[in-house]
């Protein structure tokens, strides 16, 4: 099954074609822009026009025509408007049969793919030095929408943890790891907190030269792959691992260790790296350290940007790394597209891997390479957000903060519960507040972080959507006969026949998502999507209605509660029965 956008466009598409002579014409179908101009418009007959010179209104006059005689069973009306628009009306029973078609086998509101592509979705990836924090928070749970979305339209999602775990500040961690441990094989009981392990090794090395010597030697021994060295390194990267899944865990991301592709994992590809773009004579000696320069990168004052690829003492950049992570997904994943799920602040960095990626032969021709950037997540005080003392805030702390005021406040909202639901409750709806507070805005702004709208019960947040779903199921509990076979057979209220054409727009938006990877236009619809079930709940009587109408009122309602579901899921968010 076809989204109704996708059919809408073949249909128009070949009529104009058959019409003007012009193979190939993009007739431009959306959603219609104002109710009056029907369910959806073709927008596409002016641009045609003009290059096969004819009147618009006359083309889209003639495309009418052609479809009308064509005699469609899924259009009701068609009507030429202004300067050459269509107007499409869409027939009540052919959208009622496409119901019927869903009701059988919900998976149907998201129809899937007829092009599988294999996609890596490199997300979260955070350094494993040190804890992870409130601004790991919107890569994580982006990337893991994006994943979720692209896998349930049927494509093969890759994902990657490119997690930071061979920066120099390892030799500081495990020069302080061998200096704790009692007995070997034994984990310094500090690291239980990892951040202050990495507070507690920095203080070592700032206080003490000799320290800070050991400190220095040990990344070097540990690069050259001392024996002892890697033990202890890999003890600590398996610690800060288990933080990072007990945060997924909570989070309900997807990620497990099986998407781990840390930075180490390139180190044997680094040297020919290095040779490959010698090869392709990109590289240039600068102040002893190995770049690449290219003549579209330059600083404020026009003087040439470099890419570094290796220090004066031989260590590879982050960027090394990156360009053996684009060859890997290019040739040994063989990946249709790589999404970067990561900090806009990184762009220049992307810009310039991608660049030099497809410069030396790294990437390969049919990749797309796409920086999905993100903006920052600030405090009320509009600046990044941290506590009052300015340290980094944990991501667990926030999560169980967030749990915290959710307690209270379905507690308030509905007393009476035992301690147990409540907990249940609480969990997911703090931990659905926060994802979705996030998801919802534009990804590329900046959003303030705060409390009080994130967990409100009105306007676009997740305790809402939440609610509405609860609410939904709740009705369909009253009714005790069940829906087995139970069809939509009326969509004569205005309100009905809305929700019902909302519920079939999901697979659209899903595809938009899925091309251009902002969550938020996912979250507006299921916004939209709620506020038509309220209007059809408070227009349209169920319980009370005569049977038939009863029936088809309440098919209806279950398919705006699946909807409603499939769509929280894919936004990483799991609903509740009762609230
Ligand atoms: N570890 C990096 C950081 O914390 C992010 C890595 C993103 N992925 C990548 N392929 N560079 O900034």
């Amino acid at each position: 099954m076809n989204t109704l956008k996708h059919t809408l466009n073949q249909l128009v598409g070949d009529a104009l074609s058959n019409v003007s002579g012009l193979a190939d014409c993009d007739p431009n179908v959306i959603t219609a822009s104002k109710p009056e101009f029907g369910d959806y418009q073709s927008n596409g007959i002016m641009s045609i026009a003009k290059k096969v010179a004819v009147n618009p209104r006359q083309l889209a006059s003639d495309v009418v025509e052609k479809i009308t005689a064509d005699a469609n069973p899924l259009i009701a009306k068609l009507e030429v408007a202004g300067p050459g628009f269509i107007n499409i009306h869409l027939s009540d029973t052919a959208l009622m049969q496409r119901a019927s078609e869903i009701q059988n086998d919900t998976r149907k509101l998201i129809p899937t793919t007829n092009k599988v592509d294999k996609i890596v979705v490199d997300y979260s990836s955070p350094n494993l030095a040190k804890e992870m924090h409130v601004g790991h928070l919107r890569g994580t749970i982006i990337g893991d929408c994006l994943a979720r979305v692209l896998e349930r339209q049927g494509h093969e999602i890759i994902r990657q943890n490119h997690v930071g775990d061979w920066g120099t500040q390892f030799g500081m961690l495990i020069s302080y790891m061998r200096e704790l441990s009692v007995s070997q094989g034994d984990l310094p009981t500090q690291l239980a907190d990892l951040e202050s392990f990495y507070r507690a090794a920095k203080e070592r090395f700032d206080a003490d030269p000799e320290f800070a010597d050991t400190a220095r030697g040990s990344v070097v021994k540990l690069q050259g792959g001392d024996a002892d060295h890697l033990i202890v390194w890999q003890q600590f990267i398996d610690e800060s691992l288990k933080h990072c899944q007990a945060l997924y865990d909570k989070l309900n991301v997807t990620l497990s260790r099986k998407d781990l592709k840390a930075e180490s994992f390139y180190n044997k590809d680094l040297e020919g790296v290095v040779k490959k773009l010698e090869e392709a004579s990109l590289l240039s000696i600068s102040n002893g350290a190995r770049c690449v320069f290219l003549p579209e990168f330059t600083g404020k004052d026009g003087e040439p940007l470099p890419v570094i690829i290796q220090k004066t003492d031989g260590g590879y950049l982050y960027a090394t790394t990156d360009l053996a992570a684009v060859q890997f997904r290019s040739f040994d994943l063989k990946a249709e597209r790589s999404l970067y799920v990561v900090d806009a602040r990184q762009s220049l960095h992307f810009q310039q891997v991608f660049a030099v990626g497809r410069e030396a032969g790294f990437a390969s021709e049919n990749i797309s390479l796409e920086h999905i950037a993100y903006g920052t997540m600030m405090g009320s005080d509009g600046r990044p957000f941290k506590t009052r003392s300015g340290d980094t805030i944990k991501l667990v702390d926030l999560l169980d903060e967030a749990i915290r005021r959710a307690h209270e406040l379905v507690s308030k909202k509905n007393p009476g519960l035992d301690e147990t639901t409540y907990l249940e409750i609480a969990e997911k709806v703090g931990i659905a507040a926060v994802k979705y507070a996030d998801l919802s805005k534009n990804r590329t702004s900046d959003y303030v972080f705060d409390w009080s709208s994130m967990l409100s019960f009105e306007g676009n947040t997740a305790p809402y959507l939440m609610y509405a779903y609860a609410r939904i199921r709740s009705i369909l509990r009253k009714q005790n006969s069940g829906l087995e076979g139970v069809q939509i057979t009326s969509l004569s209220e205005v309100a009905e026949r809305n929700l019902l054409l909302k519920i079939m727009q999901l697979a659209e938006v899903t595809d938009m998502v899925a091309r251009d990877c902002y969550p938020n236009l996912l979250c507006n619809y299921l916004y939209e999507l709620a506020g038509m079930f309220m209007r059809f709940y408070e227009s349209c009587p169920i319980l009370k209605a005569d049977a038939q109408l009863r029936d088809s009122r309440l098919a209806l309602s279950a398919l705006t509660a699946a909807t409603l579901h499939q769509g929280l899921d894919l936004l990483g968010i799991e609903t509740l029965e009762k609230m």
